[in-house]
């Protein structure tokens, strides 16, 4: 089922940028859809249209098959939870329990159901210890977990992310993935992602959408995107890693490698017939969050 759909989507900011083009796309209800793009490239303005932060002057956004316009801010802001890419712009309390207590508080529950949602949200980002922490005393990535669990406790069917990753140690990136992929694959909530971090998104999306200068100029699974590195590096994006490194084996050392493999998994079937080294740590299975 289609959850969003965007059609010739424009956009002009007030000095005359016009950092949306004409972009086309549906979302579909579990999805776990990764918005790549260079800096600039409109992702950030995009997210803005999906839960009506900006309101499109040309072309439409339409939720659940009624116009985004159509809504009351409110009853969007209960369906599409949105995480700012700073977390400055998003945490407001003094602590860590107030923030998070913010939106259910503001949909008019009851104590309890506001206290029983803020400690599942602190759960599940694991910060539950930090409730009575301050905001202003937390690390950058402990504030990015809190900006996440702020929007969990409103529940929402869309979690829309901008740049999540961003700034953090590469465990606090597997661990916010983690997060996501459980909230994606376990409780079937629709996400989407922007970041111009490639190396995430075969492991963990179902598909991608690319932006170059306001419009979306490829859109597919990651193995179909993640094809031409050329065409990659004109859109200033770079290939995964694994697929860098393949891609330099095959070229370079003429290694036999007929598709390029996006995970350490294809990567070690592509190289199967070459590799025997089957206790190889780098080769770990474990390394694949997302099933093959
Ligand atoms: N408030 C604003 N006023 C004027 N121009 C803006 C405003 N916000 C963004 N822009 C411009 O719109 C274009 C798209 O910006 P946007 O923030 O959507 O890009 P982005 O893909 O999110 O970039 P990044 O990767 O740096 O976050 C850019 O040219 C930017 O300078
Ligand atoms: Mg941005």
């Amino acid at each position: 089922m289609i959850k969003i759909k965007v059609e010739d989507l424009r956009h002009k900011y007030p000095d005359g940028t016009q950092a949306l083009n004409g972009v086309n796309i549906d979302v579909v209800e579990g999805e776990f859809l990764a918005i790549l793009g260079a800096n600039g490239s409109g992702k950030t303005t995009l997210l803005k249209h999906f839960n009506g932060l900006l309101k499109p002057a040309f072309g439409s956004v339409v939720l659940d098959n009624k116009k985004l316009n159509e809504f009351k801010p409110r009853d969007i802001f209960r369906k599409v939870g949105m995480v700012f890419q700073d977390p400055n712009d998003q945490l407001i309390a003094p602590t860590v329990e107030e923030d998070v207590a913010f939106g259910p508080t503001n949909l008019n529950l009851s104590y309890d159901e506001i206290m029983s949602r803020v400690n599942n949200a602190l759960e599940l980002v694991k910060m539950k210890e930090f409730a009575k922490k301050a905001i202003h005393a937390l690390s950058y990535g402990q504030s990015k977990r809190i900006c996440i669990a702020g929007i969990l406790a409103m529940e929402p069917e869309i979690l829309i992310l901008d740049e999540p990753t961003s700034g953090l140690d590469p465990d606090g990136v597997k661990t916010i993935m983690k997060i996501l992929n459980d909230l994606n694959k376990k409780k079937g909530i629709t996400i989407i992602l922007a970041t111009n971090t490639v190396d995430l998104v075969p492991v963990l999306m179902d598909r991608v959408a690319i932006m170059d200068k306001g419009i979306i100029v490829q859109e597919g699974s990651p193995e179909k995107v993640f094809t031409d590195s050329r065409k990659l590096e004109g859109l200033k994006l770079e290939l995964p890693q694994i697929a860098q490194l393949m891609e330099a084996l095959r070229d370079k050392e003429k290694f036999p490698i007929n598709s390029l493999p996006l995970t350490i998994g294809q990567a070690r079937q592509e190289l199967s017939h070459l590799i025997n080294t089957e206790d190889n740590a780098l080769l770990s299975p474990e390394y694949n969050v997302r099933s093959e």
